[in-house]
């Protein structure tokens, strides 16, 4: 088994940061190791227009720790009043490399997200004219609809119709969690992809619920049964193009998650290489990690594939990471693998 491998600088493909103190102190966890990202637009307000994004986009530059090289690559928020004309400007100017939808209510900050996919055809319809993916939180938000189902719902009554309607355009189902999905995109054609997190390819809803409640592993969409987390392995060691990282880090301090009603999202900015270097070890597949971290999704969202190496190393006895990450806002726990973590990032770019 190899001790030492080189790797170009990964590339998240769906990242949240926030803004303010939070960003200021989030953002190293992700640039000191992944060469750019595809960052999450779910600000409160939400980043909607090609002015929002070009602020916003400023406001990460001005974040970056001296001496990191990292490219923040922009989303826009659907909402049912986006204008076809400003989107087509904010991607023709190289600004923002896909839009977000989010349904309405469906998860974090996502109120002011669609409510029917008809009310935003004209700019969907611009989207598949012009090439720009669209990146889909993939669960329905009904209330009658069980909680563990609600991505496979949205495959079917959302995803496919949308699919089949204007089958040239581009979508990214991110963080999927289901071994339905996991079908469904193999055998969709090219205008289809998937995004896989690192916490889903190791917990399953067990991490969330047995013995005890524990709300570091509550995010969404919800982890799901055993077989799911394995249909999910399979997939993002497959070499399957259509498959990539997408980390999904998603900060919240640890008061809004330990609390009666906590916030979905894990953060695991900080360990997220040394996570997946893991689990491709454990999948015999070492020699795919390169493809599925850093070389899928630029290529999907045609953002240039890094020239820069990362450098892992397995050590003889686990690596420590620090639990938490503080923040003016306060404490945000780092993803525990619950298993023991031997890659270490020994050299940057
Ligand atoms: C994300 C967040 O906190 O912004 N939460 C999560 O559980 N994944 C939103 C999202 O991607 O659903
Ligand atoms: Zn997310």
């Amino acid at each position: 088994m190899p001790t030492t491998i080189s790797i170009k600088r990964p590339f998240d493909g769906h990242l949240h940061l926030r803004d303010g103190d939070v960003l200021r102190a989030v953002i190293g966890e992700t640039s000191a190791v992944f060469g750019g990202a595809i960052i999450m637009p779910n600000l409160v307000p939400p980043v909607v227009t090609k002015l929002d994004a070009e602020s916003y986009r400023a406001r990460i530059a001005a974040a970056l720790p001296g001496g990191h090289r990292f490219e923040p690559c922009m989303t826009l928020y659907l909402t049912e009043m986006t204008e076809p004309d400003d989107v087509e400007r904010a991607y023709a100017s190289g600004l923002v490399r896909a839009v977000k939808l989010y349904p309405a209510g469906a998860t974090t900050n996502s109120q002011s997200g669609v409510q029917s996919i008809a009310n935003v055809m004209p700019v969907l319809e611009r989207m598949a004219k012009i090439g720009l993916p669209l990146c889909v939180h993939g669960e329905v938000n009904s209330p009658d609809v069980d909680i563990f189902d609600r991505e496979l719902v949205f495959v079917e009554t959302v995803l496919d119709p949308l699919h089949r309607r204007l089958p040239e355009l581009r979508v990214t189902m991110e963080h999927v969690t289901t071994a339905e999905c996991v079908d469904y995109i193999r055998a969709s054609g090219a205008n289809l992809s998937g995004s896989i997190t690192p916490h889903h390819l190791i917990i399953n809803r067990n991490a969330i619920l047995a013995g005890g409640i524990k709300p570091h592993y509550y995010c969404l969409p919800v982890p799901k049964r055993e077989r799911h987390r394995l249909a999910l392995r399979a997939a993002a060691v497959s070499g399957d193009p259509r498959f990539f990282l997408g980390t999904d880090s998603a900060p919240h301090t640890d008061s809004s998650k330990e609390c009666a009603c906590g916030c979905a999202g894990v953060f695991n900015a900080t360990n997220a290489l040394s996570c997946l270097a893991q689990v491709f070890e454990q999948e015999g597949a070492l020699d795919r990690l390169e493809a599925f971290a850093s070389i899928y999704g630029p290529a999907w969202y045609g953002v240039p594939i890094t020239a820069e190496m990362v450098t892992l190393v397995r050590q003889s006895d686990p690596v420590s990471f620090p639990c938490e990450i503080h923040t003016a806002a306060g404490p945000i726990k780092v993803f525990d693998p619950l298993f023991p973590l031997y890659w270490v990032v020994a050299r940057r770019p």
